[in-house]
């Protein structure tokens, strides 16, 4: 019996089934890749890069490409990241034959411990070298092992500003070098963190300095996104009114990870019909959940923080928040005690910066949160 599962995914990938648009994104990604040009992809957190990523694996595995994952956001040494490569290579392979079987004797060189997870089965990789260089030498042998196996290889590097923030000063050196020399290997670098990321791309004295396309993604038009939420719900016999669909937009601003988590439990109520209402009731589920979380960020913050954030998230996007008007209609302070605040805020992603050519406009960055606190203060 087929199971029908809920087309609105709050987590990962399955197919390009349940993904929405993205069609130029895809397009320029593909095009990058065919034509040897590196991508970084550059979003604010919970937008879709990732999915975006599997999702162009899915067309390239298609036509042929090995396409391989790394997710560093864990990873604090280059010990971590040799790891996870390798763990990643040999996840993406099956193991019995070909590459996968190759791959597995090639590792053998490098003694590796594999132990696999009591809990999960999955398996775990590590290597135990005295000498730092050898985890350099061993970064090295498996990125070229993998450019010698006959086949084109895209590898994306996912929270890839990680690198930066090692203590072993010259990784990004490194990793530059070695790509360089790379000729069947393309890379995505992709990262949610857009100062560090636009640093280490956009810098002249760094190591990656122009060496790829950037590539920046916003939010999912709302036309694209109103018609893949129409379509998901027609597909199991359901219908949902225009102004549900328009509401769950404005409500989360398309915002990819809440408009499907709101869509998700909008889904689940399994009506035949869904209207503005039963939108609304999911909306307040979702903030009545998650209250008590939010209620720990004022324990966390200075009061000149929370206040600050308060008046961000009640103005919904703020374009000057030292400017002494804002600041004294929300109570917030002196404009220099506020702009440490704002700082603050910005480096524990509280708010966001969005920029434009003219101007720089400030949000709460989780979406829930800033409904919350328009609601509850
Ligand atoms: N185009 C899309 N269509 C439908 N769902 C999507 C799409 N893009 C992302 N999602 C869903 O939105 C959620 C967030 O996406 P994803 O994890 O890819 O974002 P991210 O930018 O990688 O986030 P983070 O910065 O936290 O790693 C996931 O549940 C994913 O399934
Ligand atoms: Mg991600």
């Amino acid at each position: 019996m087929k199971i029908d599962i809920n087309p609105f995914l709050t987590n990962g990938y399955i197919s390009k089934q349940y993904f929405c648009d993205r069609e130029y994104e895809l397009s320029v990604l593909s095009k990058n890749v065919k034509n040897d040009i590196n991508t970084t992809l550059i979003s604010a957190r919970r937008l879709g890069k990732s999915a975006l990523i599997y999702r162009l694996f899915e067309d390239l595995e298609y036509r042929g490409y090995a396409c391989i994952y790394v997710d560093i956001y864990a990873c604090s040494h280059l010990k971590d990241f040799t790891e996870t490569l390798a763990l990643s290579i040999f996840n993406s392979f099956p193991q019995k034959r070909g590459i996968g079987q190759r791959f597995l004797d090639y590792l053998k060189h490098f003694r590796p411990v594999i132990t696999y997870d009591s809990l999960n089965g999955q398996p775990e990789i590590h290597f135990e070298f005295s000498q730092p260089k050898e985890y350099e030498h061993t970064l090295r042998n498996l990125l070229h092992f993998l450019d010698n196996q006959n086949m084109e290889v895209v590898l994306a590097i996912d929270e890839f500003q990680e690198v930066a923030r090692f203590p072993e000063k010259n990784v990004e050196a490194l990793l530059r070098t070695i790509i360089q020399t790379l000729k069947h290997t393309q890379f995505i670098f992709s990262g949610s963190k857009k100062h560090l990321m636009l640093d280490m791309f956009n810098t002249a004295n760094r190591p990656f300095f122009s060496s790829t396309q950037m590539m920046g993604l916003a939010e999912i038009p709302s036309e694209k996104y109103k018609a893949f939420i129409r379509e998901k719900f027609a597909e199991s016999k359901r219908n949902i009114d225009d102004e549900a669909i328009d509401f769950i937009l404005s409500w989360t601003l398309s915002h990819t990870y809440y408009t499907q988590i709101i869509c998700n439990g909008v889904f689940a109520m399994g009506k035949k019909n869904t209207t503005i209402e039963q939108v609304k009731q999911v909306c307040e589920e979702q903030l009545f959940l998650q209250q008590i979380t939010f209620m720990q960020y004022r324990r966390l913050l200075s009061p000149i923080q929370w206040q600050l954030l308060l008046a961000i998230a009640k103005e919904e996007f703020v374009i000057e928040p030292q400017a002494h008007g804002f600041l004294h209609k929300n109570k917030v302070g002196a404009a220099s005690s506020a702009q440490k605040a704002l700082s603050a805020l910005l480096d524990k992603e509280m708010i966001f910066s969005i920029e434009t050519t003219e101007k720089t406009a400030y949000r709460v960055y989780n979406v829930f949160l800033m409904r919350w606190l328009q609601r509850t203060f």
